[in-house]
C-alpha cells in the first residue's frame, strides 16, 4: 500500500457498525478477570518510620494476620532494606506480599545518608524488572515483580511539624514511589492536636514540594470516595491485633485504664481509611501507577543514560535500529581510535626500547675498547720488562761466562804462579752486587 493511500486509511473516520447477533467479546473482561485470577498478583509495600514507631502492628493489622516480626535493634551503624515474602489468599485470589522493612532508619546520630539505602533498593527493584525486559527470552509472565507499589511513611506523632528527616527522605522518594504518609500511634495525640497536626503536615509537604500519592479522581465509580480521602491525608492510625469485648462483640483495639481505642471504629482513627483506600480501592492504580510513573521514569532515564533516543537531532523520530546502527557506529569509530593509539604507544615503545637497547651496546662497545686498550697498554709493559729482563740475563750470563773463563784462567795460573793467586780472587770479589741480586733471582 503506498503511503498516501494509509495516510487517508489511518486518517479515516472510524464506522460504528452494528452486529446481528450474539458473537462473544463482550466476555473478554471476564476473560481477564480468569487470567489474572489464575495468575495472581504481587503487592509490595515498603515501610519507613523510625524503630518501634508500630510498622509491623500495623502489617498486621491490616492483612488481618501476624507475619514473622522481631524487633529491631536501635544500635544499626546504618539503614538496611529487609524483605519478606508471604502467599496469601482470598477467595480464590492468591496475592504474593512483600512487605520491606526499613530497619534502623532514625537511629544513626549522622542521618544524612539516611535516606540512600531505601533510594538504591527502590533503585534495584526497577533495574532488576528493566534487565528481565530487555532479555531476549523474556519472561515476564512468571516474573516476581519486586517494584515497590506503595510507601508508607509513618511520621511520629509529635503533635508539632515534620522532622527534617522526613521530609528529605519523602523528597528523595517521591518521584521513584507512590508514598502514602501516616501518623503513627495516633492514639497518642488529641483530637484537636491531630487535626492542627494534620494541617502543618499537609502545608509543610506542598511548601517543601513534595509529592504525595494522589488517590485518583479520573474513574467515576471512586471519583467521589478518592477525592473525599485526598482530604483526609496524612491517616492517623493505630494498630493492634488484640480482640478486646466491646459491647457484645470482639473488636480490634488498644485498652487503656482510662478507656478503648478501636482500630476499626472511624470515630477513633483513620485505619478503616487507610485499609479502604491502599487494598480495597486504590491497590490496582498504585500497582499501576507504579509502571506508568515510577518505573518508566526509571526507564526512560536509563535508556537516554545508554544513548537511546525517541528523536534524532532534528526531531524526527529514531528508530531502535538506528539508535542502535549510530550507536555500534559510534562504538567502532572509539574502538579503531583506541587501537590506533594503542598502536602508537606500542610502536612508540618499541622505537624507546630499542633507542635504550642501541644505547647500551654503545656503552658497552665504548667499555670493550676501553679495556682493550689497558689491556693493549699492560702488554706492552709487560714487553717492555721481559725484553729488560732478557737484557739483564744476557749481561748476567755474559759475566758469568766471563767469570767462569777468568776461574779457569786463574785456576790454570794458580798451578802455574802459585804467587798471582791472591791477586785474583781479589779481582772476582770486586763485581758489582746488583749483578749478584739479578742473578739469584735467574736461578730460581
Ligand atoms: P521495629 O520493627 O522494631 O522497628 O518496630 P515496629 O515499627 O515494627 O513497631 P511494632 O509494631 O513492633 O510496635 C512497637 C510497639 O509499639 C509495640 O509495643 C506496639 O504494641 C506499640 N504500638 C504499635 N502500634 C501502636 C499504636 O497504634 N498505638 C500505640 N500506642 N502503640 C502502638
Ligand atoms: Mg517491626
Amino acid at each position: 500500500m503506498a503511503a498516501t493511500d494509509l495516510e487517508r486509511f489511518s486518517n479515516e473516520e472510524k464506522r460504528n457498525l452494528s452486529l446481528g447477533g450474539h458473537v462473544g467479546f463482550d466476555s473478554l473482561p471476564d476473560q481477564l478477570v480468569s487470567k489474572s485470577v489464575t495468575q495472581g498478583f504481587s503487592f509490595n509495600i515498603l515501610c519507613v518510620g523510625e524503630t518501634g514507631i508500630g510498622k509491623s502492628t500495623l502489617m498486621n493489622t491490616l492483612f488481618n494476620t501476624t507475619f514473622e516480626t522481631e524487633e529491631a535493634s536501635h544500635y544499626e551503624s546504618a539503614v538496611r532494606l529487609r524483605p519478606r515474602t508471604y502467599d496469601l489468599q482470598e477467595s480464590n485470589v492468591h496475592l504474593k506480599l512483600t512487605i520491606v522493612d526499613a530497619v534502623g532508619f532514625g537511629d544513626q546520630i549522622n542521618k544524612d545518608e539516611s535516606y540512600r539505602p531505601i533510594v538504591e533498593y527502590i533503585d534495584t527493584q526497577f533495574e532488576n524488572y528493566l534487565q528481565e525486559e530487555l532479555k531476549i527470552r523474556r519472561s515476564l509472565f512468571n516474573y516476581h515483580d519486586t517494584r515497590i507499589h506503595v510507601c508508607l511513611y509513618f511520621i511520629t506523632p509529635t503533635g508539632h511539624s515534620l522532622k527534617s528527616l522526613d521530609l528529605v527522605t519523602m523528597k528523595k522518594l517521591d518521584s521513584k514511589v507512590n508514598i502514602i504518609p501516616i501518623i503513627a500511634k495516633a492514639d497518642t495525640i488529641s483530637k484537636s492536636e491531630l487535626h492542627k497536626f494534620k494541617i502543618k503536615i499537609m502545608s509543610e509537604l506542598v511548601s517543601n514540594g513534595v509529592q504525595i500519592y494522589q488517590f485518583p479522581t479520573d474513574d467515576e465509580a471512586v471519583a467521589e470516595i478518592n477525592s473525599a480521602m485526598n482530604a483526609h491525608l496524612p491517616f492517623a492510625v493505630v494498630g493492634s491485633t488484640e480482640e478486646v469485648k466491646v459491647g457484645n462483640k470482639l473488636v480490634r483495639a488498644r485498652q487503656y485504664p482510662w478507656g478503648v481505642v478501636q482500630v476499626e471504629n472511624e470515630s477513633h482513627c483513620d485505619f478503616v481509611k487507610l485499609r479502604e483506600m491502599l487494598i480495597r480501592v486504590n491497590m490496582e492504580d498504585l500497582r499501576e501507577q507504579t509502571h506508568t510513573r515510577h518505573y518508566e521514569l526509571y526507564r526512560r532515564c536509563k535508556l537516554e543514560e545508554m544513548g537511546f533516543k525517541d528523536t534524532d537531532p532534528d526531531n524526527q523520530p529514531f528508530s531502535l535500529q538506528e539508535t542502535y546502527e549510530t550507536k555500534r557506529k559510534e562504538f567502532l569509530g572509539e574502538l579503531q581510535k583506541k587501537e590506533e593509539e594503542m598502536r602508537q604507544m606500542f610502536v612508540n615503545k618499541v622505537k624507546e626500547t630499542e633507542a635504550e637497547l642501541k644505547e647500551k651496546e654503545r656503552e658497552l662497545h665504548e667499555k670493550f675498547e676501553h679495556l682493550k686498550r689497558i689491556h693493549q697498554e699492560e702488554k706492552r709493559k709487560v714487553e717492555e720488562k721481559r725484553r729488560e729482563l732478557e737484557e739483564e740475563m744476557n749481561t748476567f750470563n755474559r759475566r758469568k761466562v766471563a767469570v767462569e773463563t777468568l776461574q779457569s784462567q786463574s785456576l790454570q795460573a794458580t798451578s802455574q804462579q802459585p804467587l798471582k793467586k791472591d791477586k785474583d780472587k781479589k779481582n772476582f770479589f770486586s763485581l758489582p752486587t746488583a749483578c749478584s741480586i739479578t742473578s739469584g733471582r735467574y736461578v730460581n
